[in-house]
């Protein structure tokens, strides 16, 4: 990738947004931002951090972090305002603040200023967008906001078993998965499983009700989405899913960074890692299940997918978007399914997804730098 292409004389400037922290400077993950100044120094483009107090767009010049990589400090100097910003703001509860919110906003409308992914998506607002087309929608489980019994009785009645999971949640953090078990005797009982920090344990019911008291006592007063569940291909009777990195690259369009995949782990609901799950690589698992060539057409498939979602989420969100990673499910007949897209990927373990990764953040960052910035 050529920054030199950049039509500046100047370096190609791109600044990580994040918050100001009193206790450290700033928030958010500095080894990721070290990775990315690292690229960036390769590359031939200056990545320092800003923090939203410390980024007026008025000057030519913002007080920022940089990293010296002889050192390994970090030292706050004056630089030129950067040419894109790559907003970092490492959780919702801070991206709300009043003068976090003003700087995100004040981003958007500068015509000096390129900001991507300017907000966290939630399930339920992801689930809406991705309503509006059967293209689309075929790809994504039955979801519905979680809001009283009657919603739980019916989508009950229609799916042997669901999901229940938190709007703002990552990570696995409060989710429940809730199964119908008809008895021999045609008596019904429910059982309830919630995952905890690796583990998960399980509870029985004969009534419906208890089941939404007890939904409602975890849940308090979060809102959830209850989805369709989906029966996962497994692995050693480990269900898995697939984590797609799309990126936009530095002709500005969509592409598949990597994909992996997560093995839940022995006890648990979902596949994080944190929560017992492993990784493992795609087309291993997929050949243990379908042999090689439906695996392949399989991977091929949801290549192809991703995309498609991401350019359904990229226009129906209308944020301009740089990169997102994509949870997706595959079922026992191979076919695909939409979990949920985020607008701040955690860092892939995989070294060959992690590198591209990086050097396309700057390559997009090239593209937007030399775009005319229209409204
Ligand atoms: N509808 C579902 N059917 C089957 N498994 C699911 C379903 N929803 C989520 N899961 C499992 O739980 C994991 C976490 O769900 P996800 O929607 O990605 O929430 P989080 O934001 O906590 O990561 C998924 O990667 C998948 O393994
Ligand atoms: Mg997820």
């Amino acid at each position: 990738m050529d920054v030199s292409a950049h039509k500046k004389q100047q370096p190609l400037c791109i600044g990580i947004l994040t918050t100001p922290d009193p206790k450290r400077q700033f928030s958010g993950n500095r080894e990721n931002f070290i990775d990315l100044i690292k690229a960036g120094y390769e590359q031939g483009a200056l990545v320092y951090v800003v923090t939203t107090s410390d980024l007026k767009l008025s000057g030519k010049q913002v007080q920022a972090y940089c990293y010296q990589l002889a050192s390994k400090k970090w030292n706050k100097q004056l630089m030129p305002l950067p040419d894109v910003i790559y907003n970092r703001i490492p959780t919702r509860r801070l991206e709300i603040q009043s003068d976090v919110q003003r700087t995100i906003q004040a981003c958007i409308r500068s015509k000096q200023v390129h900001l991507f992914n300017p907000f966290f998506f939630d399930k339920w607002t992801l689930f809406e967008w991705l309503d509006q087309s059967p293209e689309i929608r075929k790809y994504v489980p039955v979801t519905k906001q979680l809001s009283s019994q009657a919603v739980l009785e019916s989508m009950l009645k229609r799916f042997p078993f669901i999901y229940l999971k938190p709007v703002e949640g990552k990570a696995g953090k409060g989710i429940m998965r809730l199964e119908r078990i008809t008895k021999k005797s045609g008596a019904q009982t429910y059982k309830l499983t919630m995952q905890e920090t690796a583990d998960s344990h399980y509870e029985l019911f004969t009534n419906l009700s208890d089941v939404w008291n007890r939904i409602a006592e975890n849940k308090k007063d979060e809102n959830y989405i209850i989805q369709q569940g989906i029966l996962l291909s497994n692995f050693n009777k480990r269900p898995f899913d697939l984590r797609a990195l799309l990126q936009k690259t530095s002709k500005g369009t969509w592409s598949v960074t990597g994909i992996g995949a997560r093995v839940a782990g022995k006890r648990s609901i979902t596949t994080h890692v944190p929560r017992g799950g492993s990784i493992d690589d795609p087309a291993r698992l997929l050949e243990k299940s379908f042999g090689p060539l439906k695996a392949k057409r399989i991977l091929q498939r949801t290549r192809s997918t991703a995309l498609l979602m991401a350019n359904s989420v990229e226009q129906t969100s209308k944020q301009k978007l740089g990169e997102m990673s994509m949870d997706l499910g595959v079922d026992l007949d191979g076919r695909i399914w939409f979990f949920e897209a985020n607008s701040k990927p955690m860092k892939f373990d995989e070294p060959h997804i992690r590198k591209k990764s990086l050097t396309r953040i700057i390559g997009y960052s090239v593209y937007l730098a030399n775009k005319n910035k229209t409204k």
